[in-house]
């Protein structure tokens, strides 16, 4: 609030002749009410403006006596020094004010604190290995950029046999290259161990490929079990638990033969599609299946070429890309999505 009659000239004039320490009193008095920016502003034009309270003393001055007109001078000089630094000790208040107010609102609710999570493939690839933790394998790691002996050699595909085309390699050189699948690991295995092997082998694969259902950068998950009498009966068993346990336990699946170098016979496995449920849609092309892995019984070159001696052991092999069962779980239809990294899809799993 402004001071009322403050504005007659007679005022005006005594006002010089007031004590020096009343007028000041006066004015930070006003001042340190002043709530707002605005208000110290009114306060400046009325004492300091040009018609204000101390201009007009200033001219005032002049009618007086002129013995007095010296010390009413000085006076009034005090007086307006005091009253601008009053007025920038008001404004520096209601500015740290201000900004204390901003920074500090109780009222708002707190800042949870965010956590972070596995990435969706993350997810799955750990789920793929836990089942098979729980039916007894363990889990072995290899690296990603491989010899083309145990990419391809090892893994019985002969130099330039045509199968090798079914994989768009990156050559690092000649005769290294960026692993294109996890079964490599299926010979750097079986050279060190002894049967019986029982090993699920998740990691990185590269192709040179990229459309909606491929990246070149993807993951799989090898499985290998050797020892003595295992059967087809078995991989069957096997992959069927795997199957009911990471999909569902009516899923539905079907072992359909198929080609790979390194297993004979192999078998492709597929399920009922999780869409439609097998009566045909765009995912699974009509056809009511979806492919999900390969796998089949180990080839005897595989022994031989690691050391294990002819006819003593048989086993099974594995392979499923991750990224794929991924999709399916979650029915995402383009993979591209999972390593866009839009925290927005990502934080949905
Ligand atoms: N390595 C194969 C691929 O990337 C997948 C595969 C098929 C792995 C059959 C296996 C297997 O272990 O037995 O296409």
């Amino acid at each position: 609030m402004l001071p009322k009659n403050f504005n007659s000239s007679t005022r005006i004039l005594t006002t010089v002749n007031q004590s020096i320490e009343q007028i000041e009193k006066d004015v930070c008095l006003h001042l340190e009410k002043a709530s707002d920016v605005a208000e110290v502003q009114d306060l400046r034009v009325l004492y300091l403006g040009r018609k204000g309270l101390i201009t007009q003393a200033l001219k005032g001055i002049s009618q007086l006596p002129k013995a007095e007109r010296p010390a009413a001078g000085k006076k009034a000089n005090q007086i307006r020094t005091a009253v601008e630094h009053a007025i920038q000790t008001a404004l520096k208040r209601i500015e740290s004010q201000a900004a204390e107010e901003g920074a500090l609102d109780v009222s708002l609710p707190g800042r949870h604190a965010a956590y972070g999570s596995l990435h969706p493939v993350s997810q799955i690839q750990k789920r793929v290995c836990d089942i098979f933790v729980r039916l007894g394998f363990d889990i072995a790691e290899g690296p990603e950029v491989e010899s083309d002996y145990y990419n391809f050699e090892a893994l019985n595909f002969p130099k330039n046999h045509p199968a090798r085309d079914m994989q768009d390699t990156f050559f690092v050189s000649d005769d290294i290259v960026l692993r294109t699948h996890t079964s490599p690991l299926q010979i750097r295995t079986m050279e060190k161990t002894t049967p019986p092997v029982r090993i699920v082998m998740p990691g990185k694969v590269f192709r040179c490929d990229s459309d909606l259902t491929h990246t070149p950068m993807f993951h799989q998950v090898e499985g290998l079990l050797v020892d003595t009498d295992i059967s087809f009966g078995d991989l069957k068993g096997i992959l069927t638990t795997f199957v009911h346990q990471m999909f569902d336990s009516k899923t539905r699946l079907r072992f359909r033969p198929s080609f790979f170098p390194f297993t004979e016979p192999s078998a492709e496995v597929d399920i009922l599609c999780v869409m439609c449920r097998g009566s045909g849609c765009r995912v699974c092309s009509q056809t009511g299946w979806i492919e999900i892995l390969g796998s089949g019984m180990v080839h005897p070159a595989l022994y031989e070429n690691v050391g294990y001696p002819p006819g003593k052991y048989t086993g099974f092999a594995f392979g499923m890309g991750v990224e794929r069962i991924a999709m399916l779980k979650y029915g995402i239809d383009d993979i591209r999505k999972f390593f866009e990294n839009d925290i927005r899809f990502i934080q949905q799993f």
